[in-house]
């Protein structure tokens, strides 16, 4: 369904999953480099976040670090994984005055060790937070947590503890990284890209998507608000005939 005009809008998203691209076009637009586009980004995550909070939007996703962003020069991985580290340090006293719990969602134990310490210990610091959830996505992909989500099933299988045919859907979510969080009810793109990207393919299921074309670095308070209104917009049925909010 296209946004139209309605006299009755959706609530605001309970959960908000991003794709934060367009850093590195974003950076050459303005002559600089593409590290200077993920640098100016961290902005983009702060702004986004405290409007989140001041919204009352319970749950955000971002993706910050794909499988598939192993891949690029090491030198732009460096960068990325130090600016990880020095964006965690300088906003704790953030995620703590706004109540914000921070998790971390992928296969972490590809991260060097340095990161991977660094957001333990924010994950530590936040547990006890409960307004706002910010689940990172680093070093995430879909297809990877479903595999790991698999073997670990396929292992309570060969141990005889669960029998193939038993096994359901919700057993499959919960043995995801995202366990106990609800799906995404928008899934928002920057950068005019539409792709998913192996991003929560499991989860996005009937999420509504929204693409805009403001490169990430760019994307702050008012996008943000324009993304959620054109959401709000939108009927969702999923699959069924009658409009619903929620499933
Ligand atoms: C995609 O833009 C962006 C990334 C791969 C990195 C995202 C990282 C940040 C926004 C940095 C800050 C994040 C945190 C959590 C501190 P791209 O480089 O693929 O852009 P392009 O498609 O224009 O080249």
């Amino acid at each position: 369904m296209t946004e139209d005009s309605r006299d009755t809008l959706l609530p605001l998203p309970e959960h908000v999953a991003i794709i934060m691209d367009g850093n590195g076009r974003w950076a050459k637009s303005q002559g600089l480099e593409r590290v200077d586009g993920h640098r100016v980004g961290a902005g983009s995550v702060r702004a986004v976040l405290e409007e989140s909070r001041r919204l009352g939007i319970r749950y955000v996703t971002l993706y910050a670090f794909s499988t598939e962003n192993w891949k690029r020069p090491e030198e732009e991985v460096v960068a990325l994984m130090s600016l990880f580290i020095k964006h965690l340090e300088q906003e704790l006293p953030l995620f703590l005055e706004n109540d914000i719990r921070l998790r971390a969602i992928g296969d972490l134990e590809r991260l060097p060790s340095e990161v991977r310490i660094s957001l333990q210990d924010k994950i530590e610091r936040t547990k006890h937070c409960e307004s706002l959830d910010l689940l990172l996505a680093v070093s995430y992909g879909s297809r990877n947590e479903l595999t790991r989500a698999f073997r670990s099933l396929s292992k309570r299988i060969e141990q005889g503890k669960l029998s193939a045919s038993e096994l359901t859907e919700e057993m499959i979510t919960d043995s995801l990284d995202t366990a106990g969080i609800p799906d995404p009810d928008l899934l928002i793109r920057t950068s005019s890209e539409f792709r998913i990207s192996n991003f929560l393919l499991w989860q996005l299921a009937y999420s509504e998507i929204v693409v805009t074309d403001v490169h990430w670095p760019d994307f702050r308070e008012e996008e943000l608000n324009n993304c959620i209104d054109r959401y709000r917009r939108r009927k969702r049925r999923f699959g069924g005939l009658e409009e619903v909010e929620h499933v």
